[in-house]
């Protein structure tokens, strides 16, 4: 049975007449994880209560002692001084009921053409707003860390993979450069998830807006939202940039999860190509040679986490009649966690990026393993006059003699060259170098160093000019 008083707490307690059953209370609150968007929602009533005081709703004197009561209260909350209730549901009715308490009549006004719809629609753009800036600088890190990291290793000879197996020599810069042109996509799609959601929903009210008049534009600017968003109904409902978030996210950790497997095979000793400091690694209990790549493994797996929350943010919004549903509470969890991987795969790669070593001899000799210089030797027979078809045929020829023989196209001497075509001449050892082979790709995005040089160099100077320095 339950109490059939109603609960004095709850400020829409008004029109119950028995208290909310213990279990639904817990079921329906959502403080234990929506506190943590504290910063965002104070800073939300100071600009509602700022404007409510420029339209002459609240005398100056109640803003001040709003806007005094709430920094009292956001001190206390990042002292870790304050209490939060789980009888009040969530962050807002929290820090609403306790302005109330220590300033009186005027923290019952805050609310005062505002719902808890359009308020939290605000704090959540403005926290993803925040959050998005803070990745994108670590991104931005990470970034730095690789163009240093190209440019040192620009002359770096490695093999190039297709299908996994050896393809075409190139550039350990180039390769490097490949993950940075990744990144920059992702850039480019967190900064545009932040351009979208940069509009103000407050004064949307529950979803019709309100009969006070409001000055939305105001608040718009005083939150440094760039308007007022268009149709309160939507305004409320909207969670498209949660669901962008989730999206960008996910693509990010799909290029992070591509990175990672590409390091967990080069640091093991059948590939050998890189080494990764042991303060990225772990060891086992119980085999003492081993020394794991963990943090690219982890990040790895991590991506299945961020693509489970993208798909849980569509489902929630899948079918939502407007305007706002309780549903829309769940999206928190999902968003923060995915917000919190982001985070922390980011910072793992951009401290571990600087700290990566290319095993140079390996990746040279790993590179003269599986002709990797057969496409260099067609086009050569093609610039003495050979269609390509017959020059393949001719390659195809000489690398299977190179099987039997076990010998490589530039370990074959002229005379065994000539075998397969009278067009091969002395002139042909140039090119089946691996050096001959990564200079003569030297084009716009080819793996050259000098291209590699070149590309870092125009990189650079975009991802100085964003970040100012
Ligand atoms: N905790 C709620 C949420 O996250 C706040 C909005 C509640 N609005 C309401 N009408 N019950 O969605």
């Amino acid at each position: 049975m339950s109490d059939k008083t109603p609960d004095a707490i709850k400020p829409w307690g008004g029109r119950f007449s028995e208290a909310t059953d213990a279990f639904v209370e817990r079921f329906t609150a959502s403080v234990t994880f929506d506190k943590r968007l504290y910063h965002h929602d104070i800073n939300g009533s100071i600009a509602h209560a700022t404007m409510l005081g420029k339209v002459g709703i609240l005398s100056a004197q109640e803003v001040d002692a709003i806007v005094g009561g709430l920094e009292g209260i956001r001190e206390d909350i990042v002292a870790g001084r304050f209490e939060w209730s789980v009888q009040l549901e969530d962050v807002h009715m929290n820090i609403e009921s306790e302005l109330t308490r220590r300033i009186g009549i005027a923290g019952k006004k805050l609310h005062t053409g505002r719902s808890r719809n359009d308020q939290v629609a605000t704090d959540i753009r403005l926290y993803v707003r925040d959050e998005i800036d803070a990745l994108v600088g670590t991104l931005a890190r990470l970034q730095w860390a690789l163009l240093d990291l190209a440019e040192r290793e620009a002359e770096t000879i490695m093999p190039g993979f297709t299908h996994l197996q050896t393809a075409q020599p190139i550039t350990f810069g180039h390769h490097m450069m490949a993950w940075y042109e990744m990144l920059e996509r992702d850039h480019g799609r967190l900064r545009d998830c932040r351009a979208r959601l940069n509009q103000s929903p407050l004064g949307a009210a529950a979803l019709a807006g309100t009969s006070y008049p409001i000055d939305r534009e105001y608040t718009a600017r005083l939150l440094g939202f760039t308007a007022a968003t268009r149709n309160s109904l939507d305004s409320v409902s909207d969670r498209d940039f949660a669901i962008e978030l989730a999206a960008a996210g996910s693509l990010l950790m799909t290029h992070l999860s591509r990175f990672s497997e590409e390091l967990v095979l080069w640091t093991s000793s059948q590939f050998d190509f890189v080494d990764l400091p042991d303060r990225f690694c772990t060891g086992s209990s119980i085999m003492p040679q081993k020394k794991n790549p963990d943090v690219p493994e982890l990040v790895r797996g991590k991506t299945g986490r961020v693509n489970g929350h993208l798909v849980a943010l569509l489902t929630l919004m899948k079918s939502q009649p407007l305007a706002y549903n309780k549903d829309n509470q769940e999206d928190k969890e999902p968003l923060f966690d995915l917000i919190d991987t982001l985070r922390d795969c980011l910072k793992a790669y951009a401290d571990m990026v600087p700290a990566i070593r290319p095993k140079k001899e390996s990746l040279y000799n790993a590179a003269l393993k599986g002709y990797a210089t057969a496409t260099d030797l067609a086009d050569y027979l093609v610039r003495k006059g050979i269609a390509f078809r017959d020059a393949h045929e001719i390659v195809g020829k000489s690398v299977a003699y190179g099987i039997a023989q076990k010998k490589d196209l530039s370990a074959m001497s002229l005379q065994e060259l000539q075998q397969f075509s009278s067009a091969i001449e002395q002139d042909v050892f140039a090119v089946l170098t691996l050096e001959g082979s990564v200079r003569a790709r030297n084009h716009v995005g080819g793996t050259a160093p000098e291209q590699v040089r070149a590309a870092v160099e125009r990189r650079r100077e975009e991802l100085r000019a964003r970040i100012g320095v």
